[in-house]
């Protein structure tokens, strides 16, 4: 009797949950269920909703490309985020920011950075301010409570004013294996993520373009439950280091249906991000779809279960690889790739456990190495430029249960063989180029 009337208690609270929330998801719209549709044309500002968008030109915003609209973007925020659901809009227009920084922390549920407009950088490196301790362009950071980034707008980090400059500094290469804290003030003269979003839930980026970032686009840190979708990355393929998209200290995340074409990773994915599931994204030109690099300093680090499949590559280095530091520990594993079509990629398959990034004097200086096991390579097909797979794993510490089924890649320029060390695992199916000799 006493369970039955706590099935039944539990059903009522569920019904009254329910109600209650989707009253909320009415009134105010969970993802802002009026904007849901309206990525690509900006909302007429009719009854009700007008309460909760934030027009930034209506908090002084000029938007006329060379006043500095930064205050105007703080203060639309500030009253944005105070209402459940608000909206803070860019509305068509250019409009130049400084480095700012959006906190979440005290926003009510639901914030959402609705871009139509062009928003753009200082178009120098001297027209930047504080640029001695900014680590980024634009933070969002701590938006506990969801935050949607969305529109068909363009954000331009007028990068060719760094790129090719002396100021490229060391601790871009560090930077993957380093967390920040997005209030740190250390001195960097590091610049520039575009766009960073750090310790936030429930992330949502879509439709809108980023592009020319000084380094890389989009930097995702201590987050969880990041859906990007319907992005659009675009940087010369000779800018230095301006990766896509880099997740690090990050998990759930899904990429799809989007295009990224940049100097280096299109995706990277580092130490403590696991559950990621990469799929329809077209990369090129750059580096590809990468793990790592990870272990850099003899750190620890950490990637578990990854996805990436219904993808293409072209015109890059590297397809689909896993890159790890010599002297580094923790794991890799439980990674897939599969259903991936390269078109003319230089390596299309690579795992490199003796990962340098052009270090001088960097060989297997240490017995210890990330750990590499149970890594998935399946239907990848298309052609390659210089060799077909390159697989170099640790003496110390093997690759382990490496599989790999329906590989067929042909050179488009010269015919490379596959270099195989120290991998164990199976192929699974006839190969072209053959692979029986690789996997021990
Ligand atoms: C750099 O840009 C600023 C505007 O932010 C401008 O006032 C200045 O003249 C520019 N300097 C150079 C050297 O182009
Ligand atoms: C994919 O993204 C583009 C924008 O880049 C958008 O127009 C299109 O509707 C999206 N398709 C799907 C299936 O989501
Ligand atoms: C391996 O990763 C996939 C996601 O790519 C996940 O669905 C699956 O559960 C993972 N397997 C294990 C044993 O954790």
């Amino acid at each position: 009797m006493a369970k039955f009337i706590q099935k039944y208690l539990s059903f009522l609270i569920s019904i009254v949950l329910y109600f209650n929330f989707s009253g909320h998801t009415f009134c105010y719209g969970s993802e802002s269920n009026y904007l849901k549709n309206e990525l690509m044309n900006p909302p007429n500002y009719v009854g009700q909703l007008a309460f909760y968008i934030f027009n930034v030109k209506q908090f002084g915003a000029k938007g006329n490309g060379f006043t500095d609209d930064s205050k105007a973007f703080q203060a639309a925020f500030q009253a944005a985020c105070k209402v459940r659901g608000g909206v803070m809009l860019v509305p068509s227009g250019t409009f130049l920011l400084q480095p700012i920084t959006f906190y979440g922390n005290n926003c009510q549920r639901y914030f959402t950075w609705q871009v139509y407009g062009l928003i753009v950088a200082p178009p120098n490196i001297s027209g930047w301010k504080g640029i001695s301790y900014h680590y980024q362009w634009i933070l969002f950071s701590g938006f506990s409570k969801g935050i949607t980034i969305q529109g068909n707008g363009v954000v331009d980090g007028r990068g060719n004013a760094w790129w090719g400059k002396s100021r490229n500094p060391p601790h871009v290469k560090h930077l993957e294996n380093h967390l920040i804290s997005p209030t740190s003030k250390k001195t960097l003269n590091n610049p520039f993520i575009a766009i960073r979003i750090a310790k936030s839930y429930k992330v949502t980026v879509r439709g809108i373009k980023i592009q020319n970032s000084p380094r890389m686009h989009i930097f995702l840190d201590e987050c969880q439950q990041v859906t990007i979708s319907g992005l659009t990355i675009l940087a010369p393929q000779e800018s230095p280091n301006t990766d896509g998209i880099h997740i690090s200290h990050t998990q759930h995340v899904e990429i799809y249906n989007s295009t990224i074409g940049t100097g280096d990773d299109c995706i990277g994915i580092l130490t403590e991000s696991s559950d990621v599931r990469i799929h329809d994204v077209h990369c090129g030109p750059g580096h590809g779809y990468s793990i790592g690099g990870l272990g850099l300093n003899n750190q620890e680090a950490h990637v578990t279960n990854v996805h990436v499949y219904d993808s293409t590559v072209a015109y890059t280095l590297t397809g689909v690889r896993i890159k790890t530091w010599p002297g580094g520990s923790g794991y890799v594993n439980n990674i897939t790739f599969s259903h991936i079509t390269m078109t003319n990629v230089k390596t299309p398959i690579v795992i490199d456990q003796n990962y340098c990034n052009g270090k001088k004097g960097c060989t297997w200086t240490s017995k210890n190495a990330v750990a590499i096991s149970g890594v998935t390579f399946e239907n990848i097909i298309g052609t390659y430029s210089y060799q077909p797979a390159s697989l170099v794993c640790s003496v110390y510490k093997p690759c382990t249960n490496i599989l790999m089924g329906t590989i067929n890649l042909t050179p488009s320029g010269r015919s490379g063989s596959p270099i195989c060390q120290n991998a164990y695992g199976r192929v699974l199916t006839n190969t072209t180029p053959s692979l029986k000799n690789c996997l021990k």
